[in-house]
């Protein structure tokens, strides 16, 4: 997501969970092969399983992206046809593409061919005045004949006149049957359900019922710790103990002592972290310290020990790790 999971965001998602596998915010393909920005691909070794989104829509340009992508060490490659902002549609990315089928199945080929990870493809159900029901099989047979195995689906039109990306996300309705029905459609296909899933519960309810995988966006970012803490258990049937979101807080003292001592400043990291108590007792006092806190020239790591010690109520701590 783009401005969210960067490095920073997806080292301290790595730390709440082994298994789900993290993404990329959208890097275009000519920023890398033309801009020669090639500090987007960077990241952390630990993150792992990490997809690399890529925006764009030339078939070469594409190939030569997703090249860099696999050179890099990322695990997958992912083409971003979803995202609905006017920047994104005048360059013929993002969601644009669900009108240009023939188009899109031209780039995959062509990034699978380029490189050896895994080429996937995150889309909408359609767009504008698209009849879904026709057009997103139409879309999902042609990517499957040019080689994608997996897909992930945000299950709802994207309306690219009128509405703000932001309102894109929440206005046009949700239709996971359609999501089902393309399931049953395409049963060889590794379908995830994106949109709307804000809880553990729900993921699971959508695996039950069929199908593949589940994409989390904003509740992941904005309630980690109800979302990853418990994930690899839960979703992954991984035995290990659960660490809580204090122990993850702790985790990240040396990583952010890394990231000051390279001149980074605090709160590129500790932005990320603002919801990691959410629904907890002293949440606010965490996140208000932090926010308030982590801009001052001299703020380090313990601005985040400081806000712990506020999650102390009545000499208590206020968290308990996760059940
Ligand atoms: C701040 C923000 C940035 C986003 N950036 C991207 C992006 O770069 N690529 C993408 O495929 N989707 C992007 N999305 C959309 C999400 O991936 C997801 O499809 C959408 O929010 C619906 O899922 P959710 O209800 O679980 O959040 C973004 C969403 C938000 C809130």
């Amino acid at each position: 997501m783009m401005d969210w999971t960067d490095r920073h965001c997806r080292y301290l998602h790595r730390r709440m969970s082994l298994r789900t596998l993290l993404y990329t915010e959208m890097v275009t393909a000519p920023a890398l092969v033309r801009g020669g920005a090639t500090h987007l691909l960077d990241r952390d070794p630990s993150e792992h399983p990490v997809a690399l989104q890529l925006g764009g829509s030339d078939p070469g340009e594409l190939a030569a992206a997703a090249r860099l992508g696999a050179e890099a060490g990322y695990d997958e490659i992912n083409l971003n046809c979803g995202c609905p902002s006017d920047r994104v549609q005048s360059g013929a990315f993002g969601a644009i593409l669900m009108t240009r089928a023939a188009l899109v199945a031209e780039c995959v080929a062509a990034m699978i061919a380029a490189q050896p990870r895994q080429v996937t493809v995150k889309c909408r159900i359609g767009v504008d005045d698209q009849d879904p029901r026709s057009v997103l099989p139409d879309f999902l047979g042609r990517l499957v004949k040019a080689g994608v195995k997996r897909v992930q689906i945000h299950a709802r039109m994207a309306w690219l006149q009128g509405l703000s990306p932001k309102e894109n996300r929440d206005v046009p309705p949700l239709d996971y049957a359609l999501v089902h029905e393309m399931k049953r459609a395409f049963p060889s296909l590794h379908i995830s359900l994106n949109g709307g899933i804000g809880s553990l519960e729900m993921a699971e309810a959508a695996l039950a019922e069929g199908l593949d995988g589940v994409m989390i966006g904003r509740a992941a970012y904005q309630t980690p710790s109800s979302i990853l803490l418990s994930a690899d258990r839960r979703i992954y049937g991984e035995t290990g103990s659960e660490r809580s979101a204090e122990d993850v807080a702790r985790d990240m003292l040396p990583y952010i002592e890394a990231h000051l001592a390279a001149g980074g400043k605090l709160a590129q990291v500790t932005r990320h972290m603002l919801g990691l108590f959410a629904g907890r007792p002293g949440a606010r006092a965490w996140r208000r310290i932090l926010s308030e806190g982590a801009h001052r020239a001299d703020a380090g790591p313990e601005l985040v020990e400081r806000a712990l010690a506020a999650l102390e109520v009545d000499g208590q701590p206020a968290v308990s790790p996760a059940a």
